[in-house]
Order: structure tokens, then sequence, then C-alpha cells
């Protein structure tokens, strides 16, 4: 209870959210876990987590995976970011995965996650993410845990209400957050023009059911408002979409105070079904616009980025029954839907209470027309005749709910700092726990779909304060993990994070673990510069551009000895690791160059361009410690100057002739 009194401290809640969380912070935090906490979460060694979970890595671009209730980290995924850890970006194969619109981008603001699913269930396939600044959309594959696909959002800036996904990953959606002028009009207007010339945009991207692959289906466009989030209508409700706007009053400038003027904002509810009826009827208008689609193909273990340039275009203002705007009070921020999909909770974070809508009054509400006007063109329907009921003084500054599959839904304050667990029936408060602290996204496994899975929820904090050793300015981000197995739910375990957390997915561990691939298999591997064992290796010279196809296994390279490289070339080395067993990469470096290094997976071919600066010599080796001879595993090439007669050699486990290396001194 020790929160709910520093609410009365914390003299109203404008006051609040100005200072931070930190003045209504509770005390005697380290307390708060009972005895039996340490058995709860422990893994013991060589035994396997329950859980996946993935969690978004904000700010640092990628996603990373760790294993629960352990909180071990296991992988991180490199998605819009250059990773050198894993030649992610560096390597020519994975370069055109971060290719824009606007040229290379090596970095991006990952906020949200979605797991794909059939019927409303997780399937295990793919996870979707967003990158929240040039607007791109990513698939990460779950059998290799690799990035295998990146779409760019055209008409868009700040990709924020994305990706959330339809209950048979139909679509993937994306809503801007910023509205902009579209792309083919002119940019180039008084920033004051706002509500003449800014446009909003939702992107409806299609999921092939057997591939996964990504397209542009169509766009919304939407009234000038700011997209915040959206999950997707589920059962009764398939077929539809709800989105928190905020910034209704349109405002270009200090939008904390500017965009907190009407006492309600909105929630956008969108009948995709009849959107894609539109489509089917020839009511888009195709525009012209440019973005980026990047695939990477496992086979040929490369990327390839081509640019698009057109998008089919709905207008919701013409076709009046797409698009209905719902209030929601003030601000709203998170907008989740029940598992049974009849509930849409909208969380302002202005707001001192939660309100539930209902599909069933909304459908009804819609049927009579019981609007109070409209928004810019948009139907706006009357507040009372949409809404289920409000969830009364649940704590200040609600953000985010998931739901635990037992009628129940646990919703984060961030002002506050607690977790809140109400029922959804009556919306009557069954338990709060205090977290540390502000909490952000919360997370329970499958709990954005029709099957949660109620045994822990993951709470992502926003700020960390005392609650690990410092290190220095910047402190270790923070995730809490609860048992919400019982009626009491219990802090058991914090653990930090990598980058900034915001939205996660968890699902059961055996829905993935067994369809991960072990190694690529060499004879499938159709990289044009292959090398499918030592005796294909060869160095090529094509004036000034030299491909060295070069093998790694268990302890050399073939070539390691290599001459007749010449200042002004242009060197690829295409490294091929010829092992095929799981857990043996090899890595690839060589110094001087101004790039990474190069991770090579068994089977895998992976490329890394050098441009020698002078003439020397200059050693290569392997940086994935892969034998007891890992520290053997290197070479050596010969660089001369440009015009020099040194001859093209190479070589592996003989010195080359001296009578034949012409440069030889
Ligand atoms: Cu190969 Cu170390």
């Amino acid at each position: 209870m020790k929160n709910i009194r520093s609410f009365v401290i914390c003299s109203g809640l404008v006051t609040a959210i100005l200072l931070g969380a930190g003045s209504c912070k509770p005390k005697n935090a380290g307390n708060a876990v009972s005895g039996d906490a340490a058995s709860k979460v422990y893994v013991a060694p060589g035994k396997y987590d329950e859980f996946y979970n993935f969690v978004s890595g904000g700010f640092s671009g990628q996603m990373s995976v760790y294993g629960l209730p352990s909180a071990r980290l296991l992988r991180v995924i490199p998605v819009f970011s250059v990773d050198p850890e894993k030649g992610y970006g560096y390597s020519e194969e994975s370069k055109p995965m971060l290719n824009t619109s606007h040229g290379f981008v090596p970095w991006d603001d990952l906020h949200h996650e979605d797991l794909s699913q059939t019927n409303g269930e997780i399937d295990g396939r793919w996870i979707f993410a967003n990158a929240n600044n040039t607007p791109r959309v990513a698939r990460v594959d779950l059998t290799t845990f690799h990035t295998a696909e990146i779409i760019e959002i055209p008409n868009s800036a700040g990709n924020h209400s994305s990706p959330f996904i339809t209950e048979n990953t139909e679509y993937v959606v994306a809503g801007t957050r910023f509205s902009v002028p579209p792309d083919n009009a002119d940019g180039d207007v008084a920033i004051n023009s706002y509500k003449k010339n800014f446009k909003g945009s939702i992107s409806f991207i299609s999921v092939d059911k057997a591939t996964g692959s990504m397209a542009i289906a169509f766009q919304l466009r939407c009234p000038g408002v700011n997209f915040d989030l959206s999950h997707a209508g589920k059962g009764k409700s398939n077929g539809w979409f709800f989105f928190s706007c905020y910034n209704t009053e349109q405002a270009n400038t200090l939008l904390e105070v500017n965009a907190s003027q009407r006492d309600k904002d909105f929630i956008m509810a969108v009948n995709w079904k009849k959107a894609e009826e539109y489509l089917k009827a020839g009511k888009a208008v195709k525009e012209s616009v440019k973005y980026a689609h990047n695939v990477y193909n496992e086979k040929t273990h490369s990327a390839t980025s081509e640019i698009r340039t057109e998008v089919m275009v709905l207008d919701t203002k013409e076709l009046k029954d797409i698009c209905y705007f719902i209030p929601c009070p003030k601000s709203p921020h998170g907008c989740d839907v029940d598992p049974t999909g009849e509930y849409i909770v909208g969380s302002g974070k202005l707001a001192a209470l939660i309100p539930v809508f209902s599909f069933d009054k909304l459908m009804k509400a819609i049927a009579a027309k019981d609007f109070i006007g409209d928004y810019d063109g948009i139907p706006v329907v009357k507040y009372e005749s949409a809404l289920y009921g409000e969830v009364k003084k649940p704590g200040l500054g609600p953000l985010h709910t998931e739901f635990d599959g037992k009628g129940n839904a646990i919703t984060t304050f961030f002002v506050s700092s607690e977790i809140v667990k109400w029922n959804i029936k009556d919306l009557k408060i069954l338990d709060r726990a205090p977290t540390y602290y502000s909490p952000g996204h919360l997370c329970i496994p499958g709990g954005d779909t029709k099957k949660p899975n109620a045994k822990y929820v993951i709470v992502y904090n926003k700020i960390t304060k005392d609650r690990y050793l410092p290190t220095g300015p910047e402190l270790a981000q923070s995730a809490q993990l609860f048992d919400i197995s019982g009626d009491k739910m219990q802090l058991i375990l914090d653990f930090p994070t990598i980058g900034e957390p915001h939205y996660a997915q968890a699902v059961a561990a055996d829905v993935i673990r067994n369809n991960s691939v072990k190694f690529y298999k060499l004879e499938e591997n159709t990289h044009p510069f292959v090398s499918k064992g030592e005796g294909e290796t060869k160095v090529v010279r094509k004036d000034k551009r030299v491909d060295i196809y070069i093998t790694a296994i268990r302890s050399h390279f073939a070539p390691d000895n290599i001459e007749g490289i010449k200042m002004g070339d242009e060197v690829y080395w295409h490294v091929t690791n010829l092992e095929q067993d799981w857990d043996v990469p090899h890595g690839f470096a060589i110094k001087g160059a101004l790039t990474a290094e190069l991770l090579i997976m068994p089977g895998e071919t992976q490329t890394l361009k050098w441009t020698p600066e002078k003439p020397g010599m200059y050693p290569f080796y392997c940086t994935d410690f892969c034998s007891a001879l890992h520290q053997e595993m290197q070479g050596y090439v010969r660089v001369s100057p440009m015009g020099s007669n040194t001859a093209l050699l190479f070589s592996t486990g003989k010195n080359m002739p001296p009578k034949d290396s012409i440069g030889t001194k």
C-alpha cells in the first residue's frame, strides 16, 4: 500500500507527470520479494527455460531473446541496427537489409513486436518488429532467428503504431506516429499549415501464408492525428482494428501542452474487411512513392533490396464506412483487445480511469448512426454508446494492458509505478503490486492472443534508479518478472535488458525450439561465390577487382597464403564455412579492415569487402573459438604497390615456389 500513500504526497496527476515518476517512488523497494522467489526462477544448469521472451531493444535497434523464468539472455537478434558481433550490416550479403529510400540506414528505434498467429494463437513461425524512426517493419524467421525481410513504409514518419497482426497473420499494420504531407505532395510547406497539409496514414502489409513474404496491400489516408498503438480485433471482432490516437488538436508545436487540451482523444476503429472490399472494387488511388523492400535468401545467403514506387491509397474521408472514432479520455496510449474480442481497453495517459469499450455496443451504435458528429469527415460514435464501463480509480498514468485468459486484465501505471489486476466483467480491482520504477509495456505469454498462458507477467520499466549496481550515468534497463499463477501477483525477479525495452512477446518454448535450423546444407548453398570444398577455392582477378574464394574448417583457412594483391584493388573475401555440424561457426577478420568481422555459420558463405590502404603484410584470422587449435587458424595476404609485377598466387600447406613468385625479395 506504500505506493497508494505516495499518490497523496504527489499533489495531482499533471504535477506528478511533469516531475517524473521518481517523485512518486515507493519506499523500501528492496523488501518486496518474498522467500520462495529464488526457487521459482531457478533453472538448473543444463535445463531449459519454459518460455522464450522476445524483448524489443528500443533505441538499440535490435531484439533480444531471454529464457523465462531464469531471464538468461540467449541471443541478440540484429534487426534494424548493424551488429559487429555478427557482421550484420557489415558483410556484403547483409548490407542490403538496411537499405531504404534514404540509402543505407544503420540504426533504428525498435519498439514493438508481434508473434505470428494462426486462429488467434501463436504459431511460432515469425516475429514482426517495427522501426520507429525511418518507418519500417521487419520479419524475423524463428527457425533461424535471423531477420528475413524488411519493408519500408511510405507516407509515414515515426512508425509507432506497429507492427500488430490479425488473428491469422493476414496483415501486419503500421500506423504513422507523425502526420506528414504525403510523399507525392510538396512537403516544402509552412509547418503551421499542419491542419491543411498534414495527413495520417495506416498501412496494411499482407503476409504470404506459406512464405511470410510481406507486401503493402493498401494504405488508409486518415486525418492528421498521431497514431500511437493498436491491436486487431479477434473472434467476434476479427475484421476490425483499433488504434489509439493523440494530438486530435492537430498541434504542431509544444505537444505536451497543445496536444493535451481536449478532454477526450480517440480510439479509431477500422473495418479492414470493408477496406479490402473497396480495394477490390477499385476505389483505391495509385500514388507514386519510394520505399525499399529487402529480402534475405537462406539459399544464396544474401539479401536483395528493391525500391518500389507505387502504393494503393484508400481515402477514409470519401469511403465513410471504413473508420469510426470513439472518444477516449485523454491522450490514449495502449489499445488492447481481450481474448474474446468483445472488450477494447483504452489507456489514457492522463486519465484517472480506464475506459473499456464493448464491440457489440460499438456495432449497434454504428448501425444506429449514434454519432455525435464527425471529425475531419470521420463519424464520431457517442462515448456512452460504445462504452462497456470504466475501471474507477485504478492508479495513475495507465499505459498498457495484457490479459490472463481467466477473465482478468493487468494494466501498467507509469506514474504510480505499479501493475494493477482487474476483472474485465465487473471492472473491479483485484490486486495491485508496486514496480520499480514507472512501467511502460508488460507482457504475458500470449497475452494479446485468444489463448494467454498466464503463468507470468513481465513488466518493462522505464526508470531504473537504484535497482542494480551503478554503472555511471547510464544504468541498466530494467525488467521485472511476476508470478501471476495465484490470486496475488508476486514479484520474483529483476533482470536487466539490452536496449530500452518497449513491447515484448513470450511463448512456450516448445512452440519454437523444435523447429530450429542447426546448420545450412552445403549442397543447398547457391551463393554465387561459394566454395563447396577446398578444391574449389581460388583467387580471381578482373581488373581492379579481386575475388577470393576461401573456405574455413577446423582449424585452417584455404588458401591461407595469398600474394599479388596490389594497391588500388578492391578485394572481396568470400568465406564459406565447410562445417556440417551444429555450433561450429567460424569468424573472419583482417588487419586494418574498415568494417567488422564476418561470422559464418556452418554451410554459409559471407563476404567481407577490403580495400588495402598501403603495401605490406596483412594477417587474417578466425575470430570464433572453434577448436583447440583455433589460435592457429590464421593466414597472411601480401599487398604490393600499384603497378608491381607480383604474381597472383595462393596456397595452403605449402610454400609458394619462389621462382614463380616474381616479386619475391
Ligand atoms: Cu575457426 Cu576459430
